[in-house]
């Protein structure tokens, strides 16, 4: 008799979507002040269609409103983190520590894009989306349509389809990335080790997005769980 349940289904991406209650009041205030760094960066070619700052906005920005927008990105991202731990942490939700270890903003248009990468030196990551064209908007552009703008997502089997087979029997590694649409409001939390590229816009308003890079640490103890030599 065959087993009831011999499916491991191994090695799944965790991935967490958010919306700020708050964008709609805060957005255009957060994009003047993107717009008002990229203005003032004696490095900022005027009239260039692609921009991105420094990762050192934690502190540079004096507003309470930046106060509250902090306060969603580390709470959306707690969350998230104990969601993906489950049953790996000791306890349910163990004290944490979170080190915020970069913070920055990108000016999108005129068809640029942001290559395919990954975030160095952190183990969780996050885009937010302040500002950009809606998707009919977007749709209509003669080139882009439908991928006009989207953070396009890689997931661990997009490695594996490198001129291999395909057929009805490995259909389950055939959705390999993922296109999350560009909404105001939006965060989307990712493991820092997750390819993802931003694709190339062109609209009415620029994209722009602000995106960070995060550690995690174990308020008490070590942080490694799984030392080598302890199985
Ligand atoms: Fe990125």
């Amino acid at each position: 008799m065959l087993s009831p349940d011999p499916l491991h289904p191994l090695w799944h991406t965790p991935l967490g979507v958010y919306q700020w209650e708050q964008a709609a009041d805060v957005n255009p205030l957060l994009a003047r002040v993107c717009q008002s760094m990229r203005a003032t960066d004696p490095n900022h070619v005027p009239g260039a269609p692609f921009y991105a700052s420094d990762d050192k906005l934690l502190h540079r920005v004096k507003l309470t409103e930046w106060q509250a927008f902090i306060a969603f990105l580390v709470d959306s991202l707690r969350q998230t983190v104990v969601l993906a731990n489950q049953g790996v942490w000791p306890t349910q939700a163990p004290g944490m520590r979170i080190g915020m270890e970069g913070i920055w903003f990108q000016i999108a248009n005129g068809g640029t894009h942001h290559d395919i990468h990954t975030h160095g030196n952190c183990s969780w990551s996050g885009v937010y989306c302040i500002q950009v064209d809606d998707a009919a908007a977007r749709a209509q552009h003669p080139s882009f349509a439908m991928h006009n703008g989207v953070t396009r997502f890689y997931g661990p089997h997009f490695n594996r389809q490198g001129g291999a087979h395909m057929d009805f029997g490995n259909a389950y590694l055939q959705n390999a990335h993922l296109d999350m649409e560009p909404i105001p409001g939006q965060l989307v939390i990712f493991p820092s080790w997750l390819a993802h590229q931003a694709m190339p816009y062109a609209g009415q308003d620029d994209r722009i997005i602000i995106s960070f890079n995060a550690s995690i640490h174990a308020e008490a103890g070590t942080d490694q769980l799984h030392a080598y030599g302890r199985g």
